[in-house]
């Protein structure tokens, strides 16, 4: 039996074929049901006990290589090639897909262009933070809420060291070391330590804005916000704003976007309201501005917040947040063509 064995080995390691149809006849004639490996693998039954070890390892080791000689002679024919072995130029390429950008990227980069066409840089700051840029610099009484273990991620035992709750701490570095004027937007990452749902996330994005000059005023900050909301959700939006508390603006406001999907109809997505909220705003308290060497007698800024996620649920009508960062490639695939 182990002759056998190895005489067909021998046959087998000299096969060779013309055509892709030939080695697949080969393989039909070794391989198949009735070939002639298989038939080996029938005799293999009347192999007394003792000799079934070594007889048995040969087998499947014979059985390997002939599938390995008669893939590779299969392979010689599958390239790109004709029969006599040229290249057939007329065969469509191999695809490689490409991938995508991310949509929050996208949604990004969208708000970045809008505020670039206003003069508004781009600056970026750490993601572990100090007390003095998250909160003290930006007003928070030492007693506020946001200050508590329960929203904020502390790093070690050390109250000092913290993941940035929001990018109001770019904010303070940038208006710590520039004099105005100051027209910048902060992009970013911020942690909060939420439950995770489909509506919050205990990380997510933000993009900050901040303008510092003399005499800016809410009227600046309403038709900068207003030029924003058309230019992101369409001509035809409205926006309005609502009075609202942040330690570090004065007086502070919620913007709301008269709803794109229904065109301030009501809808599903503005909960029939009419309306969506997306950012928070307001007039730089002057606090905030001589915390971080700034002039408040000479000088006035506004700022704003918003979530690139919130929006960019808004925009594609994405229903649960965390689907941004899980990476399915079947979700992502969805935003292709975008840029
Ligand atoms: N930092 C605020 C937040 O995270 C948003 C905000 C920024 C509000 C700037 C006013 C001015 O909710």
């Amino acid at each position: 039996m182990l002759n056998k064995i190895e005489s067909l080995l021998q046959e087998i390691k000299s096969l060779k074929a013309d055509s892709a149809d030939a080695a697949e006849q080969l393989r039909i004639k070794y391989l198949s049901k009735k070939g002639r490996v298989s038939l080996l693998f029938e005799e293999f039954k009347t192999v007394p006990a003792d000799q079934k070890k070594a007889v048995g390892m040969a087998l499947n080791q014979l059985k390997k290589s002939t599938q390995d000689v008669i893939q590779q002679l299969k392979d010689t024919f599958n390239r790109d090639e004709g029969a006599n072995g040229q290249i057939d130029y007329t065969l469509p390429g191999t695809s490689r897909p490409i991938g995508s950008r991310h949509p929050l990227a996208v949604v990004r980069n969208e708000i970045v262009d809008i505020f670039a066409r206003l003069g508004f840089t781009v600056s970026e700051g750490p993601e572990v933070e100090d007390d003095w840029h998250v909160f003290s610099a930006l007003n928070f009484p030492p007693e506020h809420p946001a200050r508590d273990m329960q929203d904020t991620f502390f790093v070690n035992k050390d109250p000092d060291v913290l993941l940035r709750t929001h990018t109001s701490s770019v904010q303070v570095r940038v208006m710590e070391t520039q004099q105005p004027p100051i027209r910048s937007i902060f992009p970013g990452r911020v942690f909060r330590n939420e439950a995770i749902s489909a509506r919050a996330h205990c990380m997510f994005h933000q993009v900050e804005g901040l303008y510092v000059d003399e005499k800016v005023s809410f009227a600046d900050l309403k038709q900068t916000l207003l030029y924003f909301a058309k230019e992101f959700f369409g001509e035809q939006s409205e926006i309005r704003l609502r009075p609202s508390y942040f330690p570090f603006t004065e007086p502070s406001a919620e913007m709301d976007v008269s709803c794109s999907i229904c065109g301030g109809k009501g809808c599903n997505v503005c909960k029939y309201t009419g309306w969506l909220e997306i950012l928070g705003c307001g007039m730089v308290d002057p606090n905030v501005l001589d915390s971080c060497g700034i002039d408040s007698k000479k000088y006035s800024g506004f700022a704003f917040g918003m979530g690139i996620e919130r929006i960019a649920m808004l925009k594609y009508q994405i229903k649960d947040i965390r689907l941004f960062f899980e990476n399915d490639v079947r979700f992502l695939e969805q935003f292709k063509s975008a840029l």
